[in-house]
């Protein structure tokens, strides 16, 4: 498999998902963090898990690129942004997963589209992933918040 066999814009979505996923990293860290200054360890440990589930991501993508040839080279990491309440933390987490998800949704059906069987079915896979993840998060947060206070902020994604 070469780096000639694939088409230039795959690589960008590579190039793209690898930047998300260490944004991703960054900001579960972030919040791992803050929890425990909160004195919330349980959900501070919720937290490390979605780091560690999405440094997982990133080493995947690594892989693939590197078979593909091309050097990993994220850019532009979004900052984690500060929340006051663990229900700001995860209306971020919410906007963040929402975006992962239209990512490998774009990527995974362009490659389809290519005939590129491979790269689509790895993206594919993160795409439901990442819609698992949506998925915990968004029932979480209605633990915390309720049905009816989701809807407003959803309105926005
Ligand atoms: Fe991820
Ligand atoms: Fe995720």
């Amino acid at each position: 498999m070469g780096m000639d066999a694939v088409h230039p814009r795959v690589l960008g979505y590579f190039g793209r998902a690898l930047s998300l996923e260490l944004t991703a990293v960054q900001q579960y860290m972030t919040q791992a963090c803050l929890a425990e200054l909160w004195g919330d360890p349980a959900s501070a440990q919720r937290f490390r898990h979605e780091t560690v589930e999405e440094l997982r991501h990133a080493e995947t993508l690594v892989q693939r690129m590197l078979s593909l040839g091309v050097a990993p080279a994220a850019s532009q990491l979004r900052p984690a942004g500060h929340g006051r309440d663990l229900v700001e933390l995860l209306r971020q987490d919410l906007a963040l997963e929402a975006d992962l998800v239209a990512l490998y949704a774009e990527a995974s059906r362009f490659c389809g589209l290519a005939a590129d069987a491979s790269n689509a079915a790895l993206f594919q896979q993160l795409w439901g992933e990442e819609q698992q993840h949506a998925a915990q998060l968004e029932a979480w947060l209605q633990s915390l918040v309720g049905p009816q206070a989701l809807l407003p902020d959803r309105a926005m994604f």
